[in-house]
Order: structure tokens, then sequence, then C-alpha cells
């Protein structure tokens, strides 16, 4: 028998990371936990949760994106999509502190439109999104460079989806582009052709391509997938200068989980059945659903749907459950017969709300969200833009074919 000591081994970066402590410097999120948790398992939690708010009074006001946990979700003065909240967060100027339940480029996006002595904090800063991740801001540039060897740089106007790093928001400003989410896409596309030739969608390429084609009438040939981890793309500069839209090769882990082959399983068990998807979705799956549209929208058409009406949604698992629940009278059922929650959405939980409306309490300001103040000056300006766009406020058309 051996009569070495058992040392135990260090954990590695990403062990620690999912134990919600630790950084990683080359994630979109943040990322480090400081200071002790409350324990999951404590029974005082929501009691705590109340208290605290009640104490902080008009000070606070707490977004909730529609894909946090219910118990976080409980908590929160308004909740909505990332368009919505982008809103709301610029709408209280009185509050000092601004609690955003969601992931790190919606807080971001909140800090760049809220006033400088407005605090956004992100309960848990391990709460990125894996497709803001697929795009780095020197990968943007670098595919910037390549357009412009390319001779295409100057015809084209890029469009980034909100899911993105507030430095890329920051360089599409800067080339004259704008932000769009779900909500807007269509017109935020329609407004890039009026100012320029071309487009270059970051980071998801199921959004940009299923904005490109089934709402605006391009057809998919007319689209580009540019790869970042290739030369050039991987694509030769004619296909450059053919493309009208050039997809950035990124997409949402979740919604990219729906398939075709799921959309026929329910469709053969529940005949008649209403496919209701997000736009993040796989080209197929949203082309062959009913219904496509942001989470505001998935929440609106269900609202609006008949009693007794079926439907198999294809969005994120906590979001699909809470709707399910608020509708007995109609079928609910999720696209997917595996798990599909966003796992950095729900890094936030009721122990981190509690953390850090408790260590406001006590005046201390955790876990804020600061953009440096060149880049949310040009990220601003993208964001004006969409705000600006006429029409942005109502709700996305149906998938066509
Ligand atoms: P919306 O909130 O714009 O519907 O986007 C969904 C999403 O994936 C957010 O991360
Ligand atoms: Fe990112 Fe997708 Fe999660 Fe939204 S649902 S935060 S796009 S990984």
């Amino acid at each position: 028998m051996s009569t070495e000591t058992f040392v135990e081994p260090e954990p590695t970066p990403l062990a620690l990371l999912l134990l919600g402590k630790g950084a990683d410097p080359d994630s979109e999120r943040g990322v480090e936990c400081p200071g002790d948790l409350p324990a999951p398992s404590d029974p005082d939690l929501v009691a705590r949760a109340h208290a605290a708010k009640e104490a902080l009074g008009d000070k606070v006001f707490v977004l909730g994106h529609h894909y946090q946990r219910d118990e976080v979700i409980a908590f929160a003065d308004v909740s909505g999509d990332s368009f919505k909240l982008a809103r709301d967060a610029a709408a209280r100027p009185d509050a000092p502190y601004i609690v955003f339940c969601g992931v790190h480029f919606m807080a971001e996006s909140a800090d760049i439109l809220t006033n400088d002595d407005q605090a956004v904090l992100l309960p848990d800063l391990a709460a990125g999104c894996s497709m803001a991740d697929m795009a780095a801001i020197a990968q943007v540039e670098d595919a910037w460079d390549v357009l412009v060897d390319a001779g295409v740089a100057d015809l084209t106007v890029p469009v980034t989806y909100m899911n993105s790093t507030a430095a890329i928001k920051a360089f599409v400003g800067r080339h004259g582009g704008t932000v769009c989410t779900s909500s807007n896409a269509k017109r935020a596309l329609e407004w890039a052709f009026e100012q320029g030739e071309k487009i270059l969608f970051l980071p998801d390429e199921h959004l940009g391509r299923n904005t490109a084609v089934l709402q605006l009438g391009l057809t998919l040939e007319d689209c580009v997938v540019y790869n970042p981890h290739r030369p050039g793309g991987g694509l030769a500069p004619e296909e450059l200068r053919a493309a009208k839209v050039i997809l950035w090769q990124g997409h949402c882990s979740v919604h990219g989980r729906f398939t075709l082959e799921a959309v026929e399983e329910v469709r053969a068990k529940v005949p008649g059945i209403n496919i209701l998807v997000h736009p993040e979705c796989r080209h197929e799956v949203v082309r062959t659903a009913e219904y496509v549209g942001s989470t505001e929208y998935i929440i609106k058409t269900i609202e609006a749907a008949e009693p007794g009406s079926a439907w198999a949604i294809g969005t994120e698992l906590n979001l699909v459950r809470r709707l399910a629940l608020a509708h007995p009278d109609k079928q609910i059922v999720f696209l997917e017969k595996n798990v599909c929650f966003c796992s950095t959405m729900n890094r936030i939980d009721l122990p981190h709300l509690v953390w850090t409306l408790e260590n406001l309490v006590e005046g201390r300001v955790v876990n804020r969200i600061e953009v440096d103040s060149e880049v949310a000056r040009w990220a601003r300006v993208a964001l004006d833009r969409m705000l600006a766009l006429p029409g942005v406020q109502s709700a996305p058309a149906r998938a066509q074919d």
C-alpha cells in the first residue's frame, strides 16, 4: 500500500468558474464572484430578498429577462426581452442601482443607456452568453480588414445583434451601423440597406439569415458565412463581392438545438399543433414554423391564442414552463425532448440576488458592470440608431415562406 499523502488537486480555472468563483479574462463574461453567497438551502432566502428590496425601496430597480429562473423573476420590477429591458433600464434615471437579472451583454447595454451616476449590477459575473463569446472584437477587426482587401468595406454596413459585447457595438457605431434585437431585426436590416449595399451581420448567423431570407425576401445564395477561425473567413474575395449579407458564423447554444426532426415528431403526435419559435433557431426550423418572433412576441402570441389550441414552443425552457403554467387552458409543449435551459442565464439564482441586494443595503456595490467610456460612447451611437428606427416597437411579422 502506498504511503504517499493524497494532495487535493488545485481546481482548474474551468472548475472554479462552474463553482461561481475564479476568472476567465478571455470570455465575454466578467468573470468572478467575490464574497460569500448565502447557501441555496437557506430557508430564509425569500424573506431575506423581500427584506432587502423593501429596505432599498425606490433606490433599486430590478430587471429580469424572460429566461430567468422563477425564483428570480419573482423579484423583478419588470421582466422583458432584451429590447424591452434596454428601454426600461433607460426609463428609470432616478434609481441609483439597477440590478440586472440577465446576462453580461444586457447589463453592459443597460450601463451604456443609463446615467453615469447609476450603477448596473449583474448578480453573477459568470452569467455570460456563449453566442456573444463567438465574436471577439479582434476577430471582427480582422474581418473588416478582409472586407477592405476585397474592396467591399465601403459598401458594407455592420449590424450587430444585441447579444454581443459592448466593444463590438462600439465597432458598429464607428462604422455607421446599428444594433438590432430579435424584435426589430427586419427594420434594422431594411435601414442598413438604405445606407449601403451589403450587410455584415454579427454574431448570430441564424437571426441574420432568417431575417434576410424570410422577412426581406433575399435568397440563401445572397448570404455567405464568414468563419472567423479560417483565413479570410474561409471566403474568396469574389464571394464577398457577390454577397448581399455576410453572416458571422455564430449561434445560440440553446436555440440552435431545436431540429426539424423534433418539429416532425411533435406534428405527428399532435396533429394541428402550432410551431412557435424564436428567430435564433436554425433556418429549416424557422422556415417550417407557423409563428416566429422574439420572446416578447412568443408571450403575446400565447396570450392571444384560442383556449384549447396546441403549441410547441422553441425557446428557453424557463419561459416555456412559465407559459404552460400560466395557460392551463392551452396545450403547451416544449419543442425538444432534451432539457434546454440557458446555463448562463441560470447562473443568476436567488442566493446571488440576495447577496447583491444585501450588499447594497450595507452600502456596498458588488459586481458593477462599467463599460469603458470611449467604448460606451460609440456603442451608444449604435444603440441610439436602433432606438430611433421607425416602427421598431411593432410586433415582428409572422414567418413567411
Ligand atoms: P430576446 O430577448 O431578444 O428575445 O433574445 C433572446 C435571447 O437569446 C436573449 O439572450
Ligand atoms: Fe446567449 Fe442563447 Fe443564452 Fe440568449 S439564450 S443568453 S443567446 S446562449
